[in-house]
């Protein structure tokens, strides 16, 4: 079995693209199967900050390809972008190093445009999405409307096809939205301008990552966002529109799960949030400033400050349920070094019922009592601390409950953005 998958296991953010970063030193594939540029994987090595939304994190190592697979949404003008600003830093081979299932859909300028205009006319009710068109491609895929990379081979289908949105989508932006559309015309040449750029990477995706496991490699399986925001799984209807679960990747990369291996699942010490939605342990405005500013809680994507709250065990326990985790990289501990307490959620009281486990149907609206436990703080800096056994002893407490809550290892402890900010407790990833 060689495949690792890495999933985040709150609302996103956890700091998935440093641990993936630091795997793909042994990996030889790493692979996205999900989402598409909604997501900001950060990778901070010494002075230098990469952030990659839809190539996979492990382009920094020379020794890896990447892959896109079909169950991501491809914005054409984000990868160009994306891909021209890795080579102008001195990636200088990622076009040769990255492949793309052909399959995978097409983010389209209608489905920004119509991402930006639902939430207009969501108001309150907003989702509060990134923006990037994300849920209109993958309703597209759903609905059967949507292109396909594979398109991109033939320009006249690709003209013929967004004529053919062009037929859905006007009457709709017109009376419904009231906004306006550019010409399908404008719109097909504007994505034709990639194609001589992404056709060349395309293959036919199942056969290319089976081969790839298939040959023995040791393949790193990137997840976007968390199980939190799963479509299924997640806090319905705040969530993204992709399974970020442990499922997502045999759909996402046409994996059989006989061939899926580990899953390692990332947590942040505390709980993040960005958008709308349910989110039970949250702070308290003052002290969410406070955390916000220390940790530094702004989204790599859009920039917005992200909400934040306590370490909630009831919603991890959740995530744990859903992806199957064999261990956990406990991330961001560094951030609550000055506190002189700290608290982790351990069930939720929801009219009348105590709860160990996160509910799978929760109403925004219903009052969840959170019952929390609160342990000593460290009030000491982990940041240099190299070992396990060098970190405070009521760090080490904070950890050692947290396993216990979710009854699953914590492997990795991230105590700095950088690179070397980490504490591995195994000998190797695969
Ligand atoms: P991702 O979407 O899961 O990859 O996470 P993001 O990159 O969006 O957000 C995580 C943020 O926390 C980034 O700015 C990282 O550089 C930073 N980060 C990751 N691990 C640590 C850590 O252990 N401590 C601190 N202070 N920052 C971290
Ligand atoms: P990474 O991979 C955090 C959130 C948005 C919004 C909801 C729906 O960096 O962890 P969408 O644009 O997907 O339709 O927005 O999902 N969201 C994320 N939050 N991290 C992400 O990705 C996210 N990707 C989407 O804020 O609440
Ligand atoms: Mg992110």
């Amino acid at each position: 079995m060689s495949g690792l998958v890495i999933i985040g296991t709150q609302w996103g953010d956890e700091g998935k693209g440093k641990i993936v970063d630091i795997i793909s030193r042994e990996a030889q594939v790493v692979a996205r199967y999900q989402g598409g540029n909604n997501a900001g994987h950060t990778v901070v090595d010494g002075d230098k900050k990469y952030i990659l939304h839809l190539i996979p994190s492990g382009i920094l190592h020379e020794n890896c390809l990447c892959f896109i697979g079909n169950g991501v949404v491809v914005d054409p003008e984000a990868l160009e972008k994306e891909i021209l600003e890795m080579e102008s830093v001195g990636f200088a081979s990622v076009r040769d190093r990255l492949k793309i299932a052909d399959g995978a859909h097409l983010v389209l300028p209608y489905h920004r445009l119509l991402d930006a205009a639902q939430e207009k006319l969501r108001g309150k009710g907003k989702i509060g999405t990134t923006g990037r068109g994300i849920g209109c491609t993958y309703g597209d895929k759903a609905t059967r409307l949507g292109l396909r990379l594979g398109d991109l081979r033939y320009p006249d289908l690709v003209r013929q096809k967004i004529r053919a949105m062009a037929d859905f989508y006007e009457p709709m932006f017109q009376n419904v939205y009231h906004e306006p559309l550019p010409s399908a015309e404008a719109m097909a040449e504007e994505v034709l301008k990639v194609a001589d750029l992404v056709v060349p990477m395309l293959v036919d995706g199942v056969t290319w990552i089976n081969e790839q496991v298939d040959a023995g490699k040791r393949i790193l399986i990137e997840g976007a966002q968390g199980v939190l925001l799963d479509i299924d799984h997640g806090t319905y209807p705040y969530v993204t529109s992709s399974n970020p679960s442990t499922g997502g990747v045999c759909t996402g990369l046409g994996l059989s799960p006989k061939k899926v291996g580990r899953v390692m699942g990332v947590t942040k010490a505390y709980t993040t949030r960005v958008g709308e939605g349910p989110f039970p342990t949250e702070f308290e405005a003052k002290f969410g400033e406070k955390i916000r500013t220390i940790g530094a809680e702004f989204g790599a994507t859009t920039g917005r400050p992200r909400r934040c709250g306590w370490f909630d065990a009831v919603a991890v326990r959740r995530s744990v349920l859903v992806g199957g985790m064999d261990e956990i990289v406990l991330t961001k501990i560094d951030v609550l070094d000055q506190l002189e307490t700290v608290k982790i959620a351990v069930a939720y009281r929801i009219e009348g019922k105590e709860l160990s486990v996160f509910p799978s149907y929760l109403n925004a609206d219903t009052p969840v009592e959170v019952v929390y436990e609160e342990m000593p703080g460290w009030q000491a800096p982990v940041g240099d601390c190299m070992t396990y056994e060098q970190l405070p002893l009521n760090a080490r407490r904070y950890i050692e409950r947290i396993e216990e809550l979710l009854k699953v290892p914590v492997s990795v402890v991230s105590v700095g953005a950088d690179r070397n900010g980490t504490i591995i407790r195994k000998a190797s990833f695969f």
